[in-house]
């Protein structure tokens, strides 16, 4: 999904980074292709049975916490998810979206965890310590935990920018101060990290199920960007949208943006409305959405173009062509530039080089995504781009099409994971490397088959 950056957030905070810089193409495409087989919608297990595999990757996700702690140099890390009474159980702490049973949908009682570092009084314990609590017996237990543990650094959620790092409720906030006082208070830190790599880890059993939402992804797209869905001349940019939407509803997906659906023109960016066209013949289209299911999210965006069925056109024109090739190209350099362990500047910095050395002008904006749409371990400022995670790479490339005499934004999207130190991120499902056609000959045909 395309956010725009004066719209959304302070330009520090943004969970993506981007560049724009000029010149022309050179080089070729390598990398991972387009699929040759169309894609199917695929079936997920049922609900039941996602229960048990939801529970099991968090359990998996969890056990890594305490690694995550000497990595972060903490002792604990206190969560506190809702204040049960007062109606505030719908102000949960942002983790508590990564942490809950499949089957919770809001927290109930105020729940306290303590994760630790399994050193000292609590090696073997349960880890994280918990506390479900309606009574206030939660905090002489805790401060009693505490006296035997006796952290030296208790990291708690309270970062001011970054949401995964910041989730703790001010009323919380009070309340464990009143109950911890001053000695405790002066060894809470604050390291979001903890929370952003938490959120942002995957586990590998993640990875089949997200192929198989990727496919039904892109299965979406080859039927709606089709002669199946639009009707040039008569089928609206926002049709196609609401046909995503309902397509959902029958795949039992649902998503975290609303789809949005644009005829690309030199005028129609940034297009986090789309447009509002009646598509016609010769228009270059674009789609920009996403779905959810089993705690996951996609984002994705195509381009599709259609034909001049009227007058015979069967392929699209060279100069689109070579406008997605030149964002084939830096999907290339994204992949190739963002290894693990640099920093969201370093990776700019290099692409914006490399780019440049290819005289390509666009714009590169890629986040995390996973438990979120928008997920946690942005590429942003110093921060570091974590493994184990995976990314959209969002992009456009700048283009002029001698056959239109304008000048276009070539823009495509796909989520990548990563693989392994040595081969760094793949595509989950490929990428677009051709235009899905809308070709109403083939309806013509079928009618004139139908009037004989
Ligand atoms: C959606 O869920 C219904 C009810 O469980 C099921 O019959 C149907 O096959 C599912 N559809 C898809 C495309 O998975
Ligand atoms: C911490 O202790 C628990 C309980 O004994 C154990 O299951 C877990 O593997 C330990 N974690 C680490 C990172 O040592
Ligand atoms: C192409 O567009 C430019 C500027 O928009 C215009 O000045 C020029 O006349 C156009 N060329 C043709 C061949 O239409």
């Amino acid at each position: 999904m395309f956010e725009d950056s004066t719209f959304t957030l302070p330009r520090t905070m943004l969970w993506s980074f981007w560049l724009a810089i000029s010149l022309n193409f050179l080089g070729g495409t390598v990398g991972q292709l387009h699929p040759r087989e169309p894609a199917q919608y695929r079936t997920l297990p049922s609900l039941r049975e996602q229960a048990l595999i939801l529970d099991r990757w968090r359990d998996e996700r969890v056990a890594r916490i305490p690694e995550l702690l000497k990595k972060y140099n903490v002792d604990a890390w206190l969560v506190i998810l809702s204040l049960p009474i007062s109606q505030r159980e719908y102000a949960e702490d942002t983790i508590w979206w990564s942490i809950k049973d499949a089957t919770e949908f809001a927290s109930h009682r105020r729940t306290v965890l303590l994760f630790h570092t399994n050193s000292s009084s609590l090696a073997g314990s349960p880890n994280p310590l918990r506390w479900v609590d309606n009574t206030g017996q939660v905090w002489p237990e805790l401060r009693s935990t505490l006296r035997a543990y006796n952290p030296e650094r208790i990291a708690i959620n309270v970062d001011r920018n970054i949401a995964f790092g910041g989730g703790l409720h001010v009323g919380e906030w009070d309340v464990l101060h009143e109950q911890l006082g001053d000695s405790w208070m002066e060894k809470i830190v604050n390291q979001p990290m903890i929370g952003i790599e938490y959120v942002a880890n995957r586990v590998p059993g993640q990875l089949q199920y997200y192929k198989m939402l990727q496919e039904t992804t892109w299965a979406m797209i080859e039927e709606a960007f089709s002669e199946q869905v639009i009707q040039p001349g008569v089928t609206t940019t926002e049709d196609v949208e609401w046909w995503y939407r309902e397509k959902m509803r029958f795949l039992n997906v649902s998503t975290w943006n609303h789809p949005r659906v644009s005829v690309i023109t030199p005028e129609s960016f940034p297009g986090w409305a789309g447009t509002k066209d009646t598509i016609r013949e010769g228009d270059l289209l674009h789609v920009d959405f996403g779905i959810t299911a089993m705690g996951m999210n996609t984002d994705t965006q195509h381009m599709a173009y259609v034909l001049r069925a009227s007058e015979g056109e069967t392929d699209a024109p060279v100069g689109l062509k070579e406008g997605l090739r030149k964002a084939n190209r830096m999907q290339d350099i994204a992949l190739e530039k963002m290894q693990a362990g640099k920093t969201g500047n370093e990776v700019l910095k290099e692409c914006l080089t490399q780019m440049d050395s290819e005289g390509i002008t666009g714009q590169i904006y890629s986040h995390p995504i996973g438990d979120w749409g928008h997920a946690a371990g942005a590429v942003m400022g110093e921060l570091r781009i974590l493994p184990n995670t995976y990314y959209s790479i969002e992009l456009y490339a700048y283009h002029f099409v001698p056959e239109r005499n304008e000048t276009l934004r070539f823009r495509i999207e796909e989520d990548a994971y990563w693989v392994s130190d040595k081969q760094g991120w793949q595509f989950v499902r490929g990428r677009q490397e051709r235009f899905h056609l809308v070709n109403w000959a083939s309806n013509l045909n079928v009618q004139a088959l139908q009037i004989q």
